[in-house]
């Protein structure tokens, strides 16, 4: 499979924004995430009347990677249509995403304002015990 440009990533993931279920917040995220073999899994955040429990866009994509087979992603977006700046994963996604992604894989956000973030896995997670001991 073809890979993917971090701007293809990009638009997935403000299309991925459209299916987010959040009646609460009204805080719309989508996720675009690149798997090594070129495949490419959308997640959006899925909230519930019970707020905690609550998925995030990015566990969301990276849930339906794995229980799709894969283990390694290559690159994430994140879109935010309804945050003017761009707003990056939260700490409990960082973690998930890192145990599957190497620290120098690309991440990009960005919110309605046109602003993009282009960062790595390792900037958004460093001293991940993971990869410091592999
Ligand atoms: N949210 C995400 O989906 N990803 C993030 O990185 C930040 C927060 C969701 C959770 C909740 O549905 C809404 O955004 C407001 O916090």
């Amino acid at each position: 499979m073809d890979t993917v440009s971090m701007d293809e990533l990009y638009r997935r993931a403000l299309a991925a924004a459209e299916a987010a279920y959040a009646p609460y917040s009204r805080f719309r995220v989508g996720a675009a995430l690149l798997a090594e073999d070129g495949a490419v899994f959308l997640g959006c955040n899925v909230e519930n009347r019970s707020y905690g429990l609550t998925v995030c866009a990015e566990r969301s994509a990276v849930f339906k990677g794995v229980s799709e087979g894969r283990r390694r992603f290559t690159a994430l977006a994140i879109a935010t249509p309804d945050s003017f700046h761009p707003v990056g994963p939260c700490g409990a996604c960082r973690q998930v995403l890192s145990e599957f992604m190497p620290p120098d894989a690309p991440v990009r956000f960005g919110g309605s304002s046109g602003e993009k973030v282009d960062t790595t896995i390792g900037v958004l997670y460093p001293y991940d015990s993971l990869h410091d001991l592999a």
